[in-house]
């Protein structure tokens, strides 16, 4: 859950691996580090915290020239997985002799072992961390081919990896890798990037190739040299990235957080533009890539997905069940891989991930896949892991998602699962005037999340009244049940105020008995079925004297009197009703962050895509 950047070409490493890091920075941010080669030698700058701490070290310790003549480096921004967030623990590595240098992203499970081993062999480690045991042991198996010594030290590797790795005698190349970590490579004009992802690349070239489990490369400023770990070549192609660098930038917004919930009228746009059909009242969907008659054979939908996916997912049960009249079954991934599912050949199982790089989603792909599923993936990320894995799938088009808290990327996904629904329920029960009406109601979502986000000074205002508490609850039934969770997620996440999604009739089960005068308890009391019960456990918090903030359908009389506080979103359809519901709790959770002072962008203790178990 790092960041890593490799750079090998005619301008500045330093600056160009700063910049890269930046751009990875929503991928972990406790410490970072850059080893760059110089004059036969490798020489490292390291510190704890952000990569803006790691410039402003590296230019008070390094002469001015170093930034300027330089030209290979790699460099690591970290989420620390062993050993806390220090300097001795940020990457890069060196190996025994200090020539060879190595930033990784993952895990390397049996690193106790080789250490062990690398000890008994009389080498001296300095951290805590798992990664300084695979450069010690590139070193150990150095015989003068840098890329023969990788090779053979992560065929001793067990657990997962990105790497790059640089060497004072090979001037002029990185070795780069990849297992269950991802690796892409930007393809310059004299010059090589590797990253991470793409959004490090994108200000250099949109060039770039996709690394496979397994692939090794040799990279220099104007050649790939691909390989799998027994050496035997391997092609990959280059494709050419779909966004441009703008859009990883703030765009004039304080935070990309609060960018990506305003371009969701445009995002949801994209995911929506070409797939509806009014003429048959389906969707289209080509990258499901089956026939009528194959989607008929489907007799179950299997949705998995972690955080924030998750519950998109709890959206697409509510769909598929009610549109499609199709047994839906939502899976916590972690769960679903260990469990021994009963998955069979007449599943369809959805695997939901924004990154489409997430490791608990990615093995439940391949557990899928090995019981026989048809299996699709859900993905934000052109060329992700998961997306490749499974082969076909829908990608939100939902533009690059920044910010570590998911917004636009949850609302598109909503989306698509209500084209996907549409086309199974077209296929089972739904007639072409029922499946135009819904095609019309999805077409409208995008003006809907912009009457919403209209309103984003008057949440702010809302959200003043709830900024100092450090509790609070979030209540929903039906559609506005995975509503309640995934608000409740949002506020957690980037304000640090401990929130609990319910199902509203769940309450009085238990949690009600911490409700106590002045408790927020925000309620999604929509005009949809079961708006009059959630009003009646509205009124059975408001007597333990809780606070009432209400998400309510526009001119609703009845559910404003029965609030302290309220936002207003568009009448429409229940399953519709989810999207602009969210963006309310997507902006009142921004809000009150923003007012606590909190990081928004890059909340303590996350990371953008969970590449670890
Ligand atoms: C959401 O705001 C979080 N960043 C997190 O829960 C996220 O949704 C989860 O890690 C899944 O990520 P994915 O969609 O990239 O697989």
């Amino acid at each position: 859950m790092c960041g890593i950047v490799g750079y090998i070409g005619k301008a500045s490493a330093p600056s160009v691996l700063i910049s890269g890091l930046r751009r990875l920075e929503y991928r972990g941010y406790d410490s970072a580090g850059m080893a760059i080669l110089e004059d036969g030698s490798v020489v490292v700058s390291k510190a704890p915290g952000k990569v803006s701490a790691l410039n402003d070290k590296a230019h008070a310790d390094w002469p001015a020239e170093r930034f300027s003549k330089s030209s290979t480096g790699i460099a690591h921004t970290r989420w620390a997985t062993h050993g806390p967030p220090t300097e001795v623990n940020a990457h890069p590595h060196l190996d025994e002799s200090g020539d060879i240098a190595l930033v990784h992203n993952g895990i390397i499970e049996n690193y106790r072992a080789l250490r062990t081993r690398m000890e008994g062999k009389g080498h001296h480690f300095y951290s805590e961390t798992d990664t300084e045991v695979l450069a010690h042991l590139i070193g150990d198996r150095y015989k003068g081919d840098l890329f023969q010594a990788v090779c053979d030290a992560l065929s001793q590797v067990e657990g997962t990896f990105g790497i790059a790795v640089i060497s004072a005698k090979e001037p002029g190349k990185i070795i780069t890798a990849r297992r269950g970590s991802p690796i892409v490579i930007g393809v310059g004009e004299g010059e090589t990037i590797v990253a991470s992802d793409a959004s490090a690349i994108i200000a250099h070239t949109r060039q770039v190739i996709y690394l496979e489990d397994n692939d090794i490369a040799v990279v220099t400023a104007d050649n790939v040299d691909i390989r799998d770990l027994h050496q035997v070549p391997v092609t990959r192609e280059v494709s050419e990235l779909g966004f441009d660098s703008a859009a990883a930038e703030k765009g004039g917004y304080e935070h990309f957080m609060l960018k990506e919930i305003h371009e969701q009228p445009d995002s949801l746009s994209n995911a929506i533009r070409g797939r509806l059909d009014f003429n048959l009242g389906s969707s289209v969907l080509s990258g499901m890539g089956s026939s009528p008659r194959e989607l008929a054979e489907i007799q179950r939908v299997v949705l998995v997905g972690c955080g924030t996916s998750l519950h998109a997912g709890l959206v697409g049960e509510y769909a598929f069940e009610d549109l499609a009249n199709i047994h839906a079954e939502v899976e916590q991934a972690a769960e679903f891989r260990y469990r021994n599912p009963i998955i069979g050949r007449t599943d369809l199982v959805v695997a939901i991930s924004q990154s489409g790089e997430t490791a608990d989603t990615l093995a439940a792909v391949r557990e899928a896949n090995q019981k026989g599923a048809f299996v699709m993936g859900l993905c934000n990320v052109v060329g992700s892991t998961i997306a490749r894995e499974t082969g076909r799938g829908v990608y939100l088009h939902a533009g690059p998602e920044i910010s570590v808290a998911s917004t636009k990327a949850f609302t598109c996904q909503v989306a698509v699962m209500l084209m996907m629904a549409l086309k199974l329920g077209r296929g089972r029960r739904f007639s072409r005037d029922e499946g135009m009406k819904f095609a019309r109601e999805i077409e409208s979502i995008p003006a809907l999340v912009e009457k919403v986000i209209a309103q984003s000074d008057r949440i702010a205002e809302i959200a003043k009244r709830y900024a100092n508490d450090e509790h609070a609850f979030f209540i929903g039934r039906g559609t506005m049940y995975p509503v309640a969770l995934e608000g409740a997620l949002k506020l957690k996440e980037i304000s640090y105020i401990h929130a609990e999604g319910y199902h509203a009739a769940e309450l009085k089960h238990g949690p009600i008995a911490l409700l106590q005068e002045g408790t927020p308890v925000i309620a999604l009391a929509n005009d949809i079925p079961g708006k009059d019960k959630t009003l009646g456990n509205i009124e059975e918090c408001r007597a333990r004297g809780a606070r009432i903030l209400g998400i309510i359908t526009e001119g609703d009389q009845e559910a404003a009197e029965a609030m302290d506080d309220f936002i207003e979103v568009p009448a429409c359809h229940p399953l519709v009703a989810t999207v602009p519901s969210v963006v309310a709790l997507q902006l009142l959770a921004y809000h009150i962050a923003n007012e606590r002072g909190c990081e928004i962008d890059q909340p303590r203790n996350l990371a953008k895509s969970v590449t670890v178990e």
